[in-house]
């Protein structure tokens, strides 16, 4: 048995590291290896490396310590030990850790596994950690079920890897429903297996407030607690077909005879979440959400308004008072603790859906905006926000607000959160300015939306950096990140739901950022079987090929493939909902009649899947209709106001215009508005049409005089499917949209004979 010396550890380091992946070997199917992110760049080898409780990970002095502790916490739950640490590769099987500087990438590492050795090396930490969450995707997925095995195979490979965004987030709002420490470790955990590298925490609003503050202790002993609200009741709605609505009893206290919700974190919890995060390489960003958005600070502390006042306006509640000084010392005094508590550099003050008119009646913001030559409020704003990045600055940190932070004038150092889908330009403005900026817009970044079988697909093609930028103002924008806002997620599992498996499409996007879905979609299917045993609730993957409302003419057949191997399908004929028991769907169905079917995946420990529920109508093929002359295009009609659904559009058009497809033409973009689409659609051939309609906000479609798609209401880009049974020929289309504020998504595709869906070619339209 050879004995290296350190010496000849790094010349052979050296060598494998740079030679052996050269040499003759093959690049690598990108679906071969579990790896989500998918790494930078990745060589086959040849074997594999077998770590047993005898391999030994080889590091010199203390430089990656904590890495080493965070690689034998995980071997540890598959040998039942961790493994001894050397300073030098005794015996061939080893682990090095090892220091190159020359890795220059921020979090940038390689790893080489070869039947001998598995060298990673980074010339930082948080490269080595990197590299270490490489290793555990490459382990067999059973971490955490207790299951002890004797040894673990890494197959032989050579990866060098770099992020391709300095800013991978996600966001969790604590405040509208509370989330336990323990839940915050569990989801830091997972931003680590996927390489995100910051954890934004929305610790405040109106409906709780959730860190304690030593010097306002009424913050939370008053402000962490609330009776029931509307978003309550809205989750109780749900709760009666879905377990995951039930509101978490965690969080529920008998108090002076009232039943209350909340919850806070000690600042002592609170540190525990901090330091699990930083073993993780995760800056935790606190959130401290002013001057609006804070009621449950206000209740306890009403000189913080300009008349003591704490209300809903028309949208928003009543704003702290910019223009006193005692609001200053407040918000100074709660920022001081919060960075004792968080280390972050940067520390996110909000900022966003400030209700402005609360301050314009109000006579210290009249003698203030005087005082100042200051003429609106929202300068004062820009008072306010500037002020406190000057405070920030002198503590060392810096500053970090949503869009809104932007619209009167900000400094060019403070950094630009940018959610509101519906103002594109607001990025643009801030890079434009100096602004370094984080894009989180909610579409499609706002992962509280309802998921659908089109989400995976968005957020993985969404493009960080807006087009109108330069390549230079391009790099103003350092990442993007993932928002979940509690109101309608009251319990843990229901935020699993929401966050997984989205969260992957993001952390590839971020960090690979190289367009490779089909292999994305394969490798995921991969990464079931880990979240399983971490027990994570996430969304069973779609069933391929489902339509909410069929056709048939004779006859039908339902036939679905299973979305993985191990779930079971199973459905219900009389309305109920399917459960563990209900009839298993293992074959074609044939279907003749009239019928409505609810189908869902379960999974092996009997979680169900989303509840599809599909109608099936039995039709004649449509007529066409007797068109004599018709040209090119649909009309499309802009009605300007504010509808509740398209089926209240109404008045008379302001403008009209032809169109050749189904899209919101650029200048009929108001906040609110509704379309009509109007014309015919030349059918090819008799068939049935499946249509997909998907939009932001509502849309319904007609064709032939029958309703095909009833996707109306206010709502985040959701699809809905049906079909419609046709002759060859012109056939009337009418298409109603409504947009209520900002969304703008309007897609409209379609499959005939089980096709995939695809673009309606343009020559159809005709009016
Ligand atoms: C926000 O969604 N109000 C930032």
């Amino acid at each position: 048995m050879k004995i290296y010396s350190t010496g000849k550890v790094i010349f052979a380091i050296f060598f494998l590291s740079f030679i052996l992946p050269l040499a003759g070997q093959t690049k690598i199917n990108d679906t071969q290896y579990p790896l989500i992110p998918y790494p930078t760049n990745i060589v086959d080898g040849i074997g594999a490396f077998n770590i047993t409780e005898k391999s030994t990970i080889v590091s010199t002095g203390k430089r990656f310590d904590n890495e080493i502790e965070q690689l034998n916490l995980l071997l540890k739950q598959y040998l039942g030990k961790p493994l001894k640490r050397n300073d030098k590769v005794a015996g061939s099987k080893a682990i090095v850790f090892r220091y190159d500087p020359k890795i220059t990438a921020p979090e940038g590492y390689k790893l080489n596994v070869t039947s001998d050795l598995i060298v990673l090396s980074a010339s930082q930490s948080v490269g080595i950690f990197r590299g270490v969450e490489t290793i555990r995707q490459l382990l067999p997925s059973v971490e955490k079920s207790n299951k002890i095995v004797p040894t673990l195979t890494i197959p032989a490979l050579f990866i060098s890897d770099q992020p391709a965004f300095e800013w991978r987030g996600m966001h969790l709002d604590v405040s509208r429903h509370f989330f336990s420490s323990d839940y915050l470790k569990k989801f830091i955990d997972l931003l680590a297996l996927y390489k995100f590298n910051k954890l934004h925490l929305h610790l405040t609003d109106d409906q709780g407030w959730r860190i304690e503050i030593k010097k306002y202790p009424k913050l939370t002993e008053e402000g962490a607690w609330r009776t029931f609200n509307n978003q309550d009741s809205a989750c109780l709605v749900r709760a009666k077909t879905n377990s995951d609505f039930i509101i978490d009893p965690k969080h529920i206290i008998e108090k002076d005879g009232k039943t209350l919700y909340g919850g806070f974190y000690t600042q002592e919890e609170m540190k525990s979440v901090v330091a699990y995060a930083l073993a993780r390489h995760i800056d935790i960003i606190p959130e401290i959400d002013m001057p609006g958005h804070m009621m449950a600070a206000i209740t306890s502390y009403p000189f913080l308004t300009a008349n003591g006042e704490n209300k809903w306006g028309k949208y928003f509640t009543t704003p702290i008072c910019p223009c006193k000084e005692s609001t200053f010392e407040f918000a100074q005094d709660i920022f001081t603790e919060i960075m004792e508590i968080f280390p972050s550099k940067y520390i996110h003050i909000g900022g966003d859906e400030v209700d402005r008119r609360f301050w314009e009646q109000a006579d210290s913001c009249k003698t203030l905006m005087g005082k100042l030559n200051i003429h609106t409020t929202g300068e004062l704003q820009s008072y306010f926000i500037n002020r406190m990045e000057k405070f920030f600055n002198s503590k060392g940190r810096k500053l970090i607000g949503w869009d809104e932070i932007l619209e009167d004038g900000i400094s060019s150092t403070a950094m630009v959160m940018y959610w509101r889908t519906w103002v594109p330009d607001a990025p643009v403005k801030a890079a434009k300015n100096g602004n370094k900026v984080v894009m989180s817009p909610g579409n499609p970044l706002y992962f509280d939306n309802d998921p659908d079988r089109n989400s995976l697909y968005e957020v993985y093609h969404f493009n960080p950096i807006p087009a109108k930028l330069s390549v230079a103002e391009a790099q103003g924008v350092i990442g993007a990140q993932g928002n979940i806002w509690s109101e309608r997620i009251p319990t843990e599992s229901r935020a699993d739901y929401m966050i997984f498996p989205r969260i992957t499409a993001l952390a590839e996007l971020l960090w690979t950022h190289k367009n490779n879905y089909n292999s994305y979609l394969h490798r995921l299917k991969m990464h079931y079987p880990r979240l399983d045993a971490l027990n994570v609730s996430y969304r069973l993957p779609d069933i391929d090929g489902l339509i909410e409302r069929n056709v048939f003419v004779n006859a039908t057949v339902l036939n679905l493939p299973k979305p993985l191997p191990n779930l079971t399908l199973r459905y219900t004929t009389d309305g109920s909902l399917p459960e563990r028991n209900s009839t298993v769907l293992a074959g074609p169905l044939e279907i003749n009649k009239n019928s409505e079917i609810r189908v869902a995946a379960f999974s092996e420990n009997g979680r169900r899947g989303d509840v599809n529920d599909l109608h099936y109508n039995q039709q004649t093929l449509a007529i066409p209709a007797q068109a004599t002359s018709v040209a090119d295009g649909l009309t499309c009609n802009f009605f300007l106001g504010e509808f509740k659904n398209v089926k209240s559009i109404s008045g008379v058009a302001k403008s009209a215009a032809t169109v050749h497809g189904v899209n919101v033409p650029k200048e009929f973009e108001a906040p609110s508005f509704g379309l009509k689409y109007r014309g015919f659609l030349n059918i090819p051939e008799d068939g049935i049409y499946s249509f997909y309609l998907n939009c932001d906000d509502g849309g319904i479609l007609e064709i032939a005089n029958r309703e095909v798609i009833d996707n109306d209401g206010p709502h985040a880009p959701f699809e809905k499917t049906g079909q419609v049974a046709l002759k060859k020929g012109l056939q009337l289309f009418a298409l109603d949209f409504m947009e209520g504020g900002g969304g703008y998504t309007l897609k409209l595709r379609y499959s005939v004979n089980g096709s995939q869906p695809m673009e309606i070619p343009t020559s159809w339209f005709k009016y």
